[in-house]
């Protein structure tokens, strides 16, 4: 990976651990944060929404998907991804945020996301394959 983008990589995460802030999370404690950036040029972050009801929990990376396309419209197209939260956890975009994503993400977009062995960066369709397969014709 170039330098700058690298560098877009890790200030695109700065953002997701900004919105992580704003947590709603009693329940778990886990204050998650995600920032999309979109081919428009538009950064759009989202946090994790938790409910008493915990089946009606919103992850964070589904936050910011339904805040890009109500903002932007459905013509929005993710290149970038990034996931984190403030309790220095690993915290890769959950299965069902994977396949919510695939609906928007390019397939080569990055995702940077902190592991079990520190933060790792990966292409969409290595996280969510057969992805674009999924598409309806
Ligand atoms: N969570 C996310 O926000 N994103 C994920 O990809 C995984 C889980 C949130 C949901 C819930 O509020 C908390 O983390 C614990 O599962």
């Amino acid at each position: 990976m170039t330098k700058p983008a690298q560098k877009a990589l890790k200030r695109l995460l700065q953002q997701a651990k900004q919105a992580a802030r704003n947590s709603y999370s009693p329940y778990s404690k886990f204050r998650v944060g995600a920032a999309l950036a979109l081919t428009n040029g538009e950064v759009v972050t989202g946090t994790n929404v938790e409910n008493v009801s915990f089946g009606l929990t919103i992850c964070a990376e589904r936050a910011a998907l339904v805040r890009a396309v109500s903002q932007f419209g459905p013509k929005i197209r993710v290149t970038a991804i990034a996931v984190t939260n403030r309790n220095g956890w690993p915290s890769p975009p959950c299965g069902a945020c994977r396949q919510v994503l695939a609906e928007f993400a390019l397939p080569d977009a990055l995702v940077i996301f902190p592991s079990v062995d520190g933060l790792k960066t990966m292409v969409f369709s290595d996280l969510f394959p057969l992805g674009s397969e999924m598409k309806l014709k």
